[in-house]
């Protein structure tokens, strides 16, 4: 092996070296979930990453999770994603190391890892779109190495990274890295959900059960959750919907005809991510009415337009900012929120491969978020 700088770029790598140290040098190894292509993941040794830059914080990972997310990166949906990659982009830790313009956090901080990176200083930062930052956005286990490893990196800890309040429960914590703040921003906020307002839900995954929880906080009249999983749909049951719609057996555009007094809904939440979904959510907004879109979606969907020009739709898309974190966080710390009940199954971090197993066989095995301990 030839010793070699590596560039500084945050956006580049998650192992950089600045101007004197080399991944060779550092020395020091850790276990961290690499991806290989399409299929191929392993549990493996990896160089420990350093911090790089002034504004890097090195954090050892305490707990982390598995997000939909990463099993479409599995799939090779996400081509960005390099072979060698450590993924994964939630998660709570210690901070371990701090770089020398890191001003709000210092070695020995729990903290809490936002699945968005922001520098807090450029245009799209200064408008609340982290998701845009020009320096950072989605990059943690995309383009850069993720939290499924025992020791992550974080550009721009300053604004990226959250303090974890004593005593706090810091799995319960997991859950506010990318699900919670996905589905109050992407679906709640975006939706304009209030109260008295019909609010329907497709899919009842994470993503749609966190819209779910976070709807509550505007105490709509009806919240309808409509998923192919029976499973799911009495978890949402318990999580507060009014009505569930199992859309495998019977037809959905009826029901909530029949539920709505064929007005359609006020908002329409799309959790899935399927050019069914998006064209199902199309027949079950009511006048005046939004469809707000959570999917990541792969494929083009068909616009009705034809049908709803004239009946005063907002459509809104959003990449999760993780702006409301803050304001989550306090409603978790209250107990307002308990988004504890989202994680079903735990395992150790080393046991991630199995984890994978669980989660990918979500029906099968009953499973929401699982739980990756570094112990
Ligand atoms: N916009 C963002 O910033 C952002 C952030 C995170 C995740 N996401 C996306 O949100 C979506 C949901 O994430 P998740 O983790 O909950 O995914 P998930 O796969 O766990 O859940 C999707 C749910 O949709 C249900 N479903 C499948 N086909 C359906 C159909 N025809 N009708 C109704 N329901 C159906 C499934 O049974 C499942 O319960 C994914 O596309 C994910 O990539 C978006
Ligand atoms: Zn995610
Ligand atoms: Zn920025």
């Amino acid at each position: 092996m030839t010793t070699k700088s590596i560039p500084v770029n945050p956006k580049q790598t998650g192992l950089s070296t600045g101007k004197t140290k080399t991944a060779l040098q550092s020395g020091d190894t850790m276990k961290a979930l690499v991806y290989f292509g399409p299929g191929k993941k392993s549990w493996e040794e990896k160089p420990k990453p350093l911090i790089s830059q002034p504004t890097d914080a090195l954090v050892k990972i305490l707990k982390t999770t598995i997000c939909g997310t990463d099993l479409h990166i599995m799939k090779g949906d996400v081509p960005e994603v390099s072979v060698g990659r450590i993924i994964g982009h939630e998660g709570v830790g210690i901070v371990e190391e701090v770089g020398t313009a890191v001003s709000n956090f210092k070695k020995g901080d729990h903290v809490l890892i936002s699945c968005i990176t922001s520098c807090g200083k450029c245009d799209y930062c200064k408008r609340g779109m982290y998701s845009h930052c020009e320096n950072g956005g989605w990059i943690l286990g995309h383009l850069i190495d993720g939290t499924q490893a025992e020791y992550v990196r974080i550009p721009y800890a300053d604004n990226s990274l959250y303090h974890i309040p004593a005593g706090s429960d810091e799995e319960a914590l997991v859950m506010l890295s990318d699900i919670l703040p996905t589905g109050f921003e992407c679906g709640v906020l975006n939706g304009k959900v209030q109260p008295g307002n019909t609010v329907v839900i497709v899919g009842s995954g994470p993503i749609g059960l966190a819209a779910l929880l976070t709807a509550q906080f505007y105490s709509p009249a009806e919240i309808i959750m409509i998923d192919p999983d029976d499973n799911r749909l009495a978890t949402a049951k318990k999580f507060g919907a009014t009505q569930v719609i199992n859309n495998s057996k019977e037809n959905a555009i009826e029901r909530v005809k029949q539920l709505t007094g064929n007005k359609g809904a006020d908002t329409v939440i799309e959790a899935v991510g399927i050019p069914a979904t998006f064209e199902l959510c199309q027949s079950l907004v009511g006048a005046g009415g939004t469809i707000a879109n959570i999917g990541v979606h792969g494929k083009s969907v068909e616009l009705h337009l034809e049908k709803l020009w004239a009946h005063n739709i907002t459509i809104t898309t959003r990449l999760v900012d993780t702006v409301t974190t803050p304001m989550l966080l306090k409603t978790v710390q209250s107990k307002k929120l308990d988004s504890k009940q989202l994680i079903t199954h735990h395992f150790k971090l080393s046991d991630i491969i199995n984890a994978y197993d669980t989660f990918q066989n979500a029906a099968r095995e009953k499973a929401l978020k699982v739980i990756l301990t570094n112990e």
